[in-house]
């Protein structure tokens, strides 16, 4: 007997569904969709149909529990050609575990503390470049930072020089991923278009440099101390090393990390700026632990009221506002039948706004995150890094990153934001971006300058 409960549609246009608005205004479909349907609803894109998950406690059945049972389904393997079909983001079930287990060890957050300094380094080299009253692009400031970081820290590449010919690859290569992921019609990259032959090309340089760094490193028996060291010195059971194309997939992978943390900082200085209450007291404790000093690893704990504010800010704006995932057979989560090859989204923007855990959700509140009020929420309730197997590899570098970068800067700047207005996210693929976001800085008289220990 099948006891599944149907699962409700939204209403839209007969032939569109919903279309234009899954592209124009996702945010708000996915909130009329929550509170039409309640916790899961079907929309139609075009012909196809979406189910929208807006409960967490649905959603982490299905990313944790039936982890074994789901893919991610067409959105996700629209990145293939360019993450490479080992990707972790791709691979499931005991493909993909086996090679998280390899790599997690390099990102376990005592692994990652001696890239501090080079975090705060490159940090102190940003805020130095910035002059006086002058207005810069947030999120085009944080992401060459970011991507500096990532960089130096994966493989010992510096990208000062806007010149350096992969980091300029890797640029065309994402840039190309949300090219695909949103546009309706798909040109394959075989056509020899003038994009796919950037493309291509660009792809061609990512290749020969990542063979040449991974050859390199095989040779220099760990001498350096970037991450693509460590990882080349890694063993499975039976004592191989990782592929040169697994590790290839996995450096692509885990170089895009650098785009959602830099997001994640420009939502961090909008909510900043635009809450005076807040950033005085981010500067306050700041001041405080660090009297002046540039932070280093030991004093990350102690910057606890920074850490909220950034766990609080990733609570408003998960820079990656939905996860999508598709059954690999029937599944019955609920009580609700979810079809083998089903498009499910799960959006973490919406339920993080669920006001049984989150009073008054639209609310920018760092005291949410406060240890014994953290405590108190279901695992389910907030999951800005994911959840289940797939869970982000990289949330302690990004967490370690943001607490870093946040100190340092408030340390040193006063900011304010040009244009004091409230900014709707703008939706690229599955990112939220804070676009246009300018932001002006003035270095502080009272700030006393330090070496980096
Ligand atoms: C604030 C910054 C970041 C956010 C919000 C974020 C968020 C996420 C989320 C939600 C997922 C899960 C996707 C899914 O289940 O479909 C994910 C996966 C992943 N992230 Fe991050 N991420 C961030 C930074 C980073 C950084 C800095 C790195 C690398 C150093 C990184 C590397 C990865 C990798 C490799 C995966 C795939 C893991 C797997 O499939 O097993 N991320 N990230």
């Amino acid at each position: 007997m099948d006891a599944s409960r149907p699962i409700p549609r939204l209403p839209g246009h007969f032939l569109t569904g919903h279309l234009s608005d899954f592209r124009h205004q996702r945010l708000k479909l996915f909130r009329d969709l929550k509170e039409t349907c309640g916790e899961i609803g079907t929309l139609r894109i075009g012909p196809m149909p979406v189910t929208v998950v807006t409960s967490g406690s649905i959603s982490h059945t299905l990313l944790h529990h039936h982890a074994n049972d789901v893919d991610g389904g067409p959105l996700v393997k629209t990145f293939t050609p360019l993450v490479g079909e080992r990707s972790l983001v791709l691979l499931h079930g005991p493909q993909h575990r086996k090679q998280r287990k390899l790599l997690a060890p390099s990102f376990q957050r005592e692994q990652l503390a001696h890239f501090t300094q080079t975090m705060v380094r490159y940090t102190l080299d940003a805020i130095e470049g910035w002059r006086d009253g002058e207005a810069f692009d947030v999120h085009d400031e944080m992401a060459t930072l970011t991507m500096r970081i990532i960089g130096k820290t994966l493989f010992d590449v510096d990208y000062r020089h806007e010149t350096n010919e992969l980091l300029g690859a890797m640029g065309q290569a994402l840039q190309h991923i949300e090219y695909l992921t949103s546009s309706l019609v798909q040109i394959p990259l075989s056509w020899p278009t003038p994009r796919n032959r950037r493309v291509r090309e660009a792809l061609r340089t990512i290749d020969t440099t990542f063979r040449g760094m991974i050859r390199q490193r095989r040779v220099d028996h760990g001498q350096r101390k970037d991450m693509l060291s460590s990882l080349v010195q890694v063993r499975d059971e039976e004592g191989q090393p990782i592929s040169e194309d697994q590790l290839h997939n996995d450096l692509m992978t885990i170089y895009s990390g650098h785009e959602s943390t830099a997001l994640s900082l420009g939502w961090t200085w909008y909510l900043l700026a635009r809450h005076p209450e807040v950033l005085a007291r981010v500067r306050q404790e700041v001041d405080t632990v660090l009297g002046g000093r540039p932070p280093a690893f030991e004093d990350l704990p102690h910057l606890r009221y920074t850490l909220q504010v950034i766990k609080e800010s990733l609570r408003l704006y998960p820079v990656i506002f939905m996860l999508a995932r598709a059954p690999t057979r029937d599944l019955d989560i609920a009580g609700y039948r979810l079809a083998k090859g089903q498009m499910v989204l799960m959006p973490p923007y919406i339920i993080h706004r669920d006001a049984t855990f989150f009073p008054d959700p639209e609310r920018f509140d760092p005291e949410r995150f406060r240890p014994e009020r953290e405590k108190q929420l279901p695992r389910y309730a907030y999951f800005p890094f994911g959840a289940g197997p797939h869970t982000c590899i990289g949330n302690h570098f990004a967490m370690m990153e943001k607490q870093l970068i946040v100190a340092t800067m408030v340390q040193r700047l006063d900011v304010e934001l040009v244009d004091d207005k409230e900014l709707p996210p703008e939706i690229l693929t599955v990112t939220l971006r804070p676009s246009h976001l300018k932001m002006r800085v003035r270095h502080r008289e009272d700030a006393a300058p330090g070496k980096v220990a």
